[in-house]
């Protein structure tokens, strides 16, 4: 598997996905953990953020702290990359929220675009592509595409489970970017769902199973 590929060892990412993956666990329990696990994944995603150095007062002493040098931009692939918003904001407040709508073709599996209202050229200087699942990674190569395209240099994939199909689609389309999953699991079934998963990742957030 590639370099690129970053899974997280965290024992609490380890058990929050076990909470998603159980097929009992209701939508209103499987949002919050969403967000949580989204928090912990982006916590790990941007460990190489630039800084810039900030001369402050504290009640003791001047000092040189840092402050963020970089604007970050969340991009959610509706629906299900929503869910994972709010937890990804809790701890980067400033980030810009750029919304792209993709839905999987359940026939092709392809993805169809149907939102993208992109700002004319980039406003941020790194982001992030929020998706639960990447599964055969057409959804992921496709909105990795439309952010080239925007002129958009570097770009981070955060998701909770990823099949070996599609972390190997998204590397090889795209080299360049790096890939943050709490799971990779073991397979697609032959309708394109990951195995074991934990189902639609939109339905049960949803609840429009
Ligand atoms: C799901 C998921 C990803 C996509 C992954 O969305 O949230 O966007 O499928 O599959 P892929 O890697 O094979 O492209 P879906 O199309 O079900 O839409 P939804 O989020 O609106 O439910
Ligand atoms: N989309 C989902 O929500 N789940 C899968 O397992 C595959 C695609």
């Amino acid at each position: 598997m590639t370099s690129n590929l970053h899974i997280s060892t965290h024992p609490l990412a380890r058990h929050k996905l076990t909470i998603l993956r159980n097929q009992n666990t209701e939508p209103k329990k499987f949002r919050e953990v969403v967000r949580e696990l989204a928090m912990m994944l982006v916590l790990e995603a941007t460990a190489d953020l630039q800084l810039a150095p900030l001369p402050i007062t504290t009640p003791l002493a001047e000092t040189t702290g840092y402050k963020l040098a970089e604007n970050v931009g969340l991009i959610p692939i509706l629906r299900a990359g929503l869910g994972m918003v709010e937890g990804a904001l809790e701890i980067l407040p400033s980030a810009q929220v750029w919304h792209i709508g993709l839905y999987r073709d359940e026939r092709t599996l392809r993805p169809v675009e149907y939102y993208n209202k992109l700002p004319v050229s980039p406003t941020v200087q790194i982001c992030l592509v929020l998706d639960p699942m990447l599964a055969t990674g057409g959804s992921a190569v496709a909105t990795v595409d439309i952010l080239k395209r925007w002129g958009a240099q570097r770009i981070k994939f955060v998701g909770l489970i990823g099949a070996p199909e599609g972390v190997r689609r998204l590397s090889q389309a795209h080299p360049d970017v790096h890939i943050h999953l709490a799971a990779l699991d073991d397979r697609l079934n032959d309708i394109g769902y990951i195995v074991p998963g934990l189902g639609d990742a939109g339905d049960r957030q949803f609840g429009t199973g």
